[in-house]
């Protein structure tokens, strides 16, 4: 296959367009190059100049220097800074202390159909809200750095404002996505050890009510770490039992304590740890990912600025869930590092009716909007009048990320949503790179923007595409994206993975010597990648990221089970979904209430975004001859396309079996098969 078809087989190029009328179309690839270049030259130059526009306490001696195990490494040694402090009394000592940061809308409507509520916080308000909250974290509930906290919260200002609190005073948090169930949860806290739980009495989703409190008390009684749950009022009712041995209300906790508070920011070391955030990976076990403060801080101030070219009149509006680590970076730490001014939306997307998200970005005025393919192409199915009927002309900038987006999403963002004006870029990064790490750069102005592709490595990062053996590949062929240098933001030290060093090695380094992403990739003639998506037995399911390790291990643990087999198969609107093939064991009943059963319990072990789309039962899997299962066949089989060499095959009926369920599966829902 020559260069250009396999691009084009992989990518649909013919289905993409490259623009004429970009903003900056006049800047040529050269000038990024040349510039790009230089800042690699320079490295570790360049990454203390970017550094140093943040406000320090005290400056660091040393830019990069490895860390106690390998390839982990500490950035910008011996400096101290403090996120609360760069987030917000850096900017309440200026212009910006009045300056809306937060507007949130919770999802409930009136019966005209406007919000029901909506909070709007200034630098100031989160300043003195931040304080107080920092103030009962140490004086109330006796947190103190380098301590561990578990929050499992949803999409409510409290969030953020807990997060800058522990960031405040040194103390560690973990966020847990509030849709994951009882058991993720205590998995994650019982890993990382934290003292209290922090969440919600509940919230509202797509009109109904998620009691998360009673998640969170079902999740501590296998915690024994875990002193109380702190819980923030949000329902409002007064039917929530509460148990004064187990819970307390952060109201109550805060009732005297004064407005004007004032907890003075901790000066961490930039290589102190100021969150861990649990991913799946290729095991049935989580990794905790750590991020530092200096590095993680950095990174956030040069995305801000080269990505979203944060201006102070923007209007930023970010629709992840503050659960994932986009939400992390780019709904708290970021935009608020840069003083912007941001939205955050509690609910669904398309409650109570499908242009939500449209009437909230024509009512604030919404300029920069981030989002992700999934939700676009959801909304792709629901017509386009949702969406022609607000008035969008003030967006200026469109990313996306998550998932490659398809050619269809990116036109229709583009054409729709961002009336032809609006460059649409999709930016690559993952939870363990802590920012953007690909993309096009419309606040540098010095690279064309390409439709469809995630952009060139940022300044300062350099990644390429490789083969099996670790060797370069020509532009133009699929290889597996390694990041070559550490970055600032990367996972943090001391051990990268939270207990787990190895892990951390044998994850991420073992394979290439480099950084592995585990991402399909082609870097064309310009030198933009295009990532593919995941090389591994990682799946990102409406972009969210689920290990079918993670899911085949709960499945296993079911008493009717003996194996069990997951993969992905693509999906229209959620870009791959999980499927799953088990085994049953010989006392297990009949099959249409297992598979039941089986739903049932995936959503209790890991929550309902992992529940498989179809689950069948064989009475065996495809298998190597050494007994390992041959995802790749069941890979090929479920997306179509050919199933390659079976001779290493020990059971070739097995195949057909998987075979023909998933051909009845295509029928059952009007797909294709292959
Ligand atoms: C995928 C999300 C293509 C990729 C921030 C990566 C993308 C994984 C893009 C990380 C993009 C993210 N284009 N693929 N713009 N952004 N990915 O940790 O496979 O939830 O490895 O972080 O998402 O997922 P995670």
């Amino acid at each position: 296959m020559s260069q250009s078809e396999s691009i084009r087989d992989a990518l649909n190029f013919e289905e993409r367009i490259v623009l004429d009328n970009w903003a900056h179309r006049n800047v040529g690839v050269e000038d990024y190059r040349s510039f790009h270049q230089k800042s690699l030259e320079k490295f570790e130059e360049f990454w203390a100049g970017v550094a140093r526009e943040l406000e320090w306490f005290k400056d660091f001696e040393k830019i990069i220097e490895p860390g106690e195990y390998p390839n982990v490494y500490r950035w910008f040694v011996g400096g101290r800074l403090n996120l609360s402090h760069l987030c917000l009394d850096r900017h309440v000592k200026g212009w910006r202390k009045n300056k809306v940061a937060i507007i949130w809308e919770g999802e409930p409507v009136k019966e005209n159909g406007e919000p029901q509520e909506t909070r709007v916080l200034t630098y100031y308000d989160l300043y003195r809200y931040v304080n107080r909250v920092a103030y009962v974290l140490r004086e109330k509930l006796g947190l103190k750095k380098g301590d561990r906290v578990a929050f499992y919260m949803p999409m409510i200002p409290e969030l953020p404002i807990l997060m800058l609190a522990a960031a405040r005073i040194g103390v560690i948090f973990t966020q847990v996505f509030s849709g994951f169930s009882a058991e993720a949860l205590a998995s994650r806290v019982s890993d990382l050890g934290a003292k209290y739980i922090f969440t919600a009495d509940g919230y509202y989703r797509r009109g109904r009510i998620v009691r998360t409190k009673e998640i969170a008390d079902k999740a501590v009684e296998t915690c024994p770490t875990v002193e109380k749950i702190v819980l923030i009022r949000r329902l409002g009712s007064t039917e929530t039992p509460v148990d004064p041995a187990k819970h307390v209300y952060l109201e109550e906790l805060l009732e005297d304590v004064k407005s004007n508070v004032y907890v003075k920011p901790e000066e961490l070391e930039s290589t102190d740890i100021l969150y861990v955030l649990y991913t799946s990976g290729t095991t049935g076990k989580p990794k905790g990912i750590i991020h530092d403060t200096g590095g993680y801080a950095t990174i956030l101030h040069a995305t801000m600025k080269w990505v979203f070219d944060m201006r102070d009149d923007d209007v930023y509006w970010c629709t992840a869930d503050i659960g994932w680590v986009t939400g992390h970076s780019y709904i708290v730490f970021g935009p608020l590092l840069a003083g912007a001014t941001e939205i955050m939306y509690e609910g669904a997307p398309d409650f109570p009716a499908p242009d939500r998200w449209w009437s909230i970005i024509e009512r604030y005025g919404v300029t920069i909007f981030y989002t992700s393919p999934t939700a676009v192409r959801a909304f792709m199915r629901l017509g386009t009048e949702h969406v022609t009927k607000h008035d969008l002309s003030t967006l200026r900038l469109i990313h996306s990320v998550g998932e490659p987006i398809n050619p269809a999403a990116w036109r229709w963002l583009f054409e729709l949503v961002g009336g032809g004006r609006c460059p649409v870029g999709s930016t690559w990064w993952m939870t363990e790179t802590g920012g953007i790490l690909i993309s096009h750069t419309p606040g540098l102005k010095l690279v064309p923007l390409k439709a469809g592709t995630n952009g060139p490595p940022l300044p300062g990062i350099e990644a390429e595409v490789v083969n099996e053996d670790g060797v370069p590949v020509p532009n133009g062929v699929k290889g597996y994206l390694i990041i070559k240098r550490p970055w600032p933001g990367m996972l943090g030290p001391p051990t990268g993975m939270y207990g787990d060093p190895e892990r951390y090695n044998s994850v991420y380094f073992s394979r290439f010597g480099y950084f592995f992403t585990g991402d399909y990739a082609i870097r064309d003639n310009d030198g933009y990648i295009w990532v593919l998506g995941r090389s591994d037995e990682v799946l990102k399911v409406a972009g969210h990221r689920i290990g079918t390790y993670e899911l085949e291990s709960a499945l296993v643990a079911h008493p009717y089970v003996a194996e069990a087999a997951v993969i992905g198969a693509p999906d229209e609107v959620k870009g791959e979904v999980p499927i799953a093939y088990v085994v049953l064991k010989a006392d297990a009943p009949a099959s249409a209430k297992v598979q039941e059963e089986l739903r049932k319990w995936i959503r209790e072990r890991i929550g309902a975004i992992a529940e498989p789309k179809s689950i069948f039962v064989v009475s065996k899997l495809p298998k190597t001859r050494s007994g390992k299962i041959m995802r790749r066949i069941m890979r090929a089989l479920a997306a179509g396309t050919a199933i390659g060499d079976i001779t290493t095959l020990e059971d070739e009926a097995a195949v057909e079996e998987v075979k023909a369920a998933y051909e009845a599966l295509m029928k059952e829902i009007g797909g294709k098969t292959g």
